[in-house]
């Protein structure tokens, strides 16, 4: 079968609903039809500044999301990329393959540079993106489901993948992105012209999925929409209220055509109030299964363990493939 790979970052606090609409919700799907890698990439993360207890524990925080979220051990390969120290073998040969005016090109670090201020970024920010060349690389992964801010950097994947093969012979899969157009960008509940972000949106706009479920409900009443009051869904011409029909019908199972029928002549309070019941009922038992695995980190701890072996077996073969093709001496 088809190979999957993602990552997230083990953000502070919590994942956010748009890390779950735009990914986590297709990793969960995904697994049952591929064959499916998935990881908390802590070396990215400490590409900004990271306390070390607090990195500790939101790796475990993550990986506790993901289980609960519905990933299954059993069904996926869940792992946490600095077990696997490949990762960061494979992104030193891709850092030799990147054109330094190539890798200035991703908007992402642009971005992110430009928020710590040009002399603070570090060089790991600006390798970023090569070292999530490397994660994806290293599975031969055919595709990989994230949200669109991720798109330029699978396009790099690819390019890379494509060069190496160019130049030393035919060694790595060519991967798609598996991108979503409903839930690609899932965006700010009160400036729905930007996409919803731990950095860029406003705390009232950020639905964090372990936020007490009162919060939740709370923002969602709250959410900015527009002078009209017809729910339809518009992206152009009414970006809240599309926002919430697109987080309505994915977390419900109902078609936005039947939502658009439902509410009818009735407004946009009457939509708020059950979206923000949708998503109450998400949310809370989401917070419980977080806890008991929070609660028993020597079973988190196993599963991580047994994900990393898996995932360095695979990652080991490819190494050594890369290895030879590049030409280093073999150590025995
Ligand atoms: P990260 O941790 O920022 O985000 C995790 C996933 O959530 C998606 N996402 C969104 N989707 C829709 N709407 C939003 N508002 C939204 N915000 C976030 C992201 O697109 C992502 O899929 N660089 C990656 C992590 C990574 C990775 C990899 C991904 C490292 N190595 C290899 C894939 C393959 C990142 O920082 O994601």
């Amino acid at each position: 079968s088809l190979r999957v790979l993602s990552g997230i970052q083990p953000t502070a606090g919590s994942f956010h609903l748009g890390n779950y609409l735009g990914a986590v919700r297709q990793w969960v799907a995904l697994q049952e039809t591929h064959d499916a890698f998935y990881m908390v990439v802590d070396l990215h993360a400490i590409t900004i500044p990271q306390d070390p207890a607090e990195l500790r524990a939101n790796t475990r925080l993550a990986a506790a999301q993901l289980l609960a979220a519905g990933l299954d051990p059993e069904r996926c390969t869940l792992f946490v990329q600095s077990h696997v120290p490949e990762h960061a073998q494979l992104a030193w040969i891709m850092n030799c393959l990147t054109g330094f005016g190539e890798a200035s090109r991703m908007t992402q670090f642009k971005d992110k540079s430009a928020k710590q201020g040009a002399d603070r970024a570090s060089v790991g920010l600006f390798t970023y993106p090569i070292l999530q060349v490397a994660d994806i690389l290293l599975y031969q992964a055919n595709e990989v489901p994230v949200g669109e801010d991720q798109r330029q950097h699978i396009e790099l994947t690819r390019d890379l993948a494509e060069r190496f093969n160019g130049r030393f012979g035919d060694t790595f899969t060519v991967p798609r992105p598996y991108i979503l157009k409903e839930t690609a960008k899932i965006y700010d509940l009160q400036e729905p012209s930007i996409k919803m972000s731990k950095s860029a949106s406003t705390p009232k706009g950020l639905i964090n999925l372990l936020d007490d479920p009162k919060t939740t409900a709370k923002k969602v009443k709250s959410a900015v929409t527009d002078t009209d009051t017809v729910v339809r869904y518009d992206p152009e011409g009414k970006p809240g209220v599309s926002n919430l029909l697109t987080i309505y019908s994915t977390l419900s199972g109902a078609a936005v055509a039947e939502l658009e029928e439902k509410y009818a002549g009735k407004g946009y309070g009457a939509l708020k109030t059950d979206l923000a019941e949708v998503m109450v009922d998400f949310v809370t038992p989401f917070r419980e299964r977080t806890q008991q695995y929070l609660d028993d980190p020597e079973t988190l701890d196993s599963i991580l363990a047994k994900g990393a072996e898996k995932a360095r077996a695979v990652a080991a073969e490819t190494l050594s493939q890369a290895y030879a093709r590049v030409g280093f001496l073999p150590a025995k």
